[in-house]
């Protein structure tokens, strides 16, 4: 009994903590943002799904300024070969601004 409690208390603190950084406004945009352009028909944070998960990718390019770019290119134009045999449709509706924006904050889902 005693030793399940603190572990019981320190979930509830967790999930508290999750949800504040979940509405931190700069994170909540971005989650929008994905919400509205449909990136998440194909992709979870924490699962695969039809493609990779965002923490994968985050996992696999860090803070990399570079990949920012290649990635920001490749959210609009689509393009495949690196995490399966399925490529990634390109997504006319998205604007560089808006992939920047959203391979950003993938990029921070570590
Ligand atoms: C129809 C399904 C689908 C949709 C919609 C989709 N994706 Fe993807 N995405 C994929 C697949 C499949 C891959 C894996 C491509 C590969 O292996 O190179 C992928 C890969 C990615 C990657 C990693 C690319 C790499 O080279 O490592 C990023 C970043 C990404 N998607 C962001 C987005 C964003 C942002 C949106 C919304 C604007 C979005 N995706 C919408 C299917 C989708």
């Amino acid at each position: 009994m005693m030793g399940i409690l603190p572990m019981v208390e320190f979930r509830h603190l967790a999930t508290a903590l999750f949800a504040v950084l979940l509405t931190s406004p700069a994170a909540f945009a971005s989650a929008d943002l994905a919400r509205s352009k449909n990136c998440v028909a194909c992709h979870h944070i924490e699962r695969k799904m039809i493609g990779p998960a965002y923490k994968a990718v985050a996992e696999r390019y860090g803070k990399d300024e570079a990949a920012i770019k290649v990635l920001s290119e490749k959210v609009v134009k689509g393009g495949g070969g690196v995490w399966g045999p399925m490529p990634m449709p390109p997504q006319p509706g998205v604007s560089p601004e808006e992939a920047e924006t959203l391979v950003k904050w993938i990029l921070s889902q570590q």
